[in-house]
């Protein structure tokens, strides 16, 4: 069984896991995110440069605590796209030095395929059929999914303006929550009342696309509320809006994401992406599967954000399809959409 060092670089985190035959041997992380925290979102430049520097040590760690060696590996996957250019190429470039140097083959992969993929890394194979919900900071799509290293990856509906994590970052920033926005959000809402603010659901009414996301209304939605409340001269009760429109957003990504499964006659839902790490989006597609009788699979938390393991995961399920090869000259594809998990 092949040992697949997986390399991910596509934002700010640095992630490398070590995967066999569907099993996480090892992984190591490290973040860029403090150095971004007081310009409110990710830096390109500096995500690049830290890339860099962590990068061997990385590598180093997750082998180390995968308790292996450079002759035990047999290959490297890597995010080639989409992500920011200048941290994709940091990781692309480094995988074929350790693939040259390794005299072993290289497969690009798409981030968004190696955040489905993690869930195998938890839950076992994925469904020979599923309905993907990936809610990530960059994307929100509804994908028709079969098997993941062969077939192509059917979009059932993609957001047409913001994705949900963008949502949650930039409603932190008009909250005064720091970056990222997400998990300040969560933890805000702790102690807020979610039907406090009765919060436009997007796209959900008669006229509307059944499947469609649009994050974009929501987020200026709350500006306004939270500009009333200023102006006003009333303090804003932060814990309130934040769990408001927490559940605006829950409440629209999982009745859609039950629906597609009724639309495609699916039983299997999986939910994955940074997103799919809030506790209401958790907790909420937990109690909707149930009563729709839809078997739910979402990552553990770590594996939901940015991480090595799930590049891993891919080149792990690509190497046992006997997938050809990613050419030594493949580069980094910033806005690629999901087609295939494969990139070249
Ligand atoms: O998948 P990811 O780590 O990176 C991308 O591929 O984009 O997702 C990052 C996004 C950010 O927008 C972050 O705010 C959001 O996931 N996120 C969360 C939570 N944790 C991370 N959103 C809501 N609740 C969370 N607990
Ligand atoms: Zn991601």
């Amino acid at each position: 069984m092949t040992i697949v060092l997986g390399i991910e670089t596509s934002c700010d985190e640095t992630g490398v896991g070590l995967v066999r035959d569907g099993e996480l041997l090892g992984e190591a992380l490290a973040s860029s995110m403090d150095e971004h925290v007081r310009f409110g979102g990710v830096v390109p430049e500096i995500a690049a440069r830290a890339h860099v520097s962590a990068l061997v040590p990385t590598v180093r760690e997750a082998m180390r605590k995968a308790g292996v060696g450079p002759k035990d590996i047999g290959a490297v996957a890597v995010t080639a796209g989409p992500g920011l250019a200048t941290a994709l190429h940091v990781g692309v470039a480094a995988a074929k030095a350790y693939a040259t140097a390794w005299d072993v083959p290289l497969y690009g992969v798409h981030h968004l395929a190696g955040h489905a993929a993690a869930d195998a890394l938890e839950h076992g194979p994925l469904p020979e059929r599923s309905v993907i919900l990936i809610v990530s900071g960059g994307h929100t799509s509804l994908l028709a999914v079969g098997d993941l290293a062969r077939d192509e990856v059917v979009h059932l509906s993609d957001t047409i303006d913001d994705a949900a994590g963008e949502a949650f970052d930039k409603v932190a920033r008009i909250l005064g929550l720091p970056y990222p926005g997400g998990p300040s959000i969560d933890r805000a809402a702790r102690d807020g009342d979610p039907d406090a603010i009765a919060f436009p659901r997007p796209l959900t009414g008669p006229r509307d696309p059944e499947l469609g996301f649009s994050f974009s209304g929501l987020k200026t939605a709350v500006a306004r509320w939270v500009e009333r409340c200023e102006s006003d001269g009333r303090p804003v009760p932060v814990p309130d809006v934040a769990a408001s429109f927490q559940e605006a957003v829950a409440d629209t990504l999982t009745a859609k994401a039950l629906l597609a499964c009724e639309r495609q006659d699916v039983r299997e839902l999986v939910i994955v992406g940074g997103v799919a790490a809030n506790s209401r989006v958790r907790s909420l597609a937990e109690k909707r599967a149930a009563d729709a009788g839809i078997t739910l699979r979402i990552p553990p938390m770590r594996l939901c954000t940015d991480n090595g393991a799930m590049i891993a995961a891919v080149g792990d399920l690509l190497v046992r399809a006997h997938a050809t090869p990613t050419p030594l000259t493949v580069t980094a594809h910033p806005t690629v959409p999901l087609t295939r998990a494969q990139l070249t």
